[in-house]
């Protein structure tokens, strides 16, 4: 199977370009932060201290069910059969994600399922560790990043579109935290895999993304 690994910070236009890539290619898009965004929620909903790593991992029992489908081959979340996949994406199960994914039991209990997904799938898998800890034999690795301001902007273009309520400052703030908590944390933080190619969006109009990693990938396979 051929993966590739596209990893980077919050807002780097991660999951539109690997969407559009993986189709470009034919390949399944595996967007990471959705499983971490799934955990986090979970957590939020049991009441789990998302400061306290043994709370957060007490909430991974064994009927705790998180699912991943594809659905007119777009990844939806279910978790424990319900369909979170917007649920998902609200400020607060940003935090979430962002605190649960820096606790160990969390990231062991998700690797088995991203390995199998990339055993079984020619992919383009998204994330912050897939070509360092998921996927380091992964055929191509892209580390992909933008200005906090650039990227918080997209971020709250987004959420803008999705019909939330939020404010700049406030997503510019979040934005920040969750960098610094992503890159700061002992396991499996935030970088670029030695052999990653570092491109930076900044500035970019998305076609443009899209069509330099098309051609990046399509180099180095
Ligand atoms: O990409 P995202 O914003 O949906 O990710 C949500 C959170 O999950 C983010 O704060 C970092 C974490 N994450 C991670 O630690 N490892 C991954 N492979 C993907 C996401």
């Amino acid at each position: 199977m051929i993966n590739v690994a596209i990893d980077g910070p919050a807002g780097a236009g991660k999951s539109t370009i690997s969407r559009a890539t993986a189709k470009e290619l034919g390949f399944i898009y595996i967007d990471t932060g959705a499983l971490y965004r799934t955990v986090g929620l979970n957590a939020l909903r049991t009441g789990a201290d998302l400061d306290n790593a043994e709370s957060v991992a007490a909430t991974l029992t064994d009927d705790l069910k998180v699912e991943l489908r594809f659905i007119d081959g777009e990844q939806r979340m279910f978790l424990n059969s319900e369909d979170v996949s917007l649920a998902i994406r609200t400020p607060e199960a940003s935090m979430a994600a962002s605190k649960v994914s820096a606790v160990p039991a969390v990231r062991e209990y998700l690797f088995d399922l991203q390995k199998k997904l990339a055993q079984e799938n020619n992919c383009i898998m998204d994330g912050r560790d897939i070509g360092t800890v998921v996927l380091p034999d992964a055929k191509v690795k892209i580390f992909l990043t933008a200005s906090p301001e650039s990227r918080a902007k997209r971020r709250y273009d987004e959420l803008c579109e999705k019909g939330m309520d939020v404010s700049f400052e406030d997503v510019l703030a979040d934005m920040k935290q969750r960098d610094y908590n992503d890159s700061h944390r002992e396991i499996a933080p935030l970088r670029p895999a030695k052999d990653a190619i570092l491109l930076d969006t900044s500035g970019f109009e998305l076609e443009r993304s899209v069509a330099l990693i098309i051609k990046t990938i399509k180099d180095n396979i």
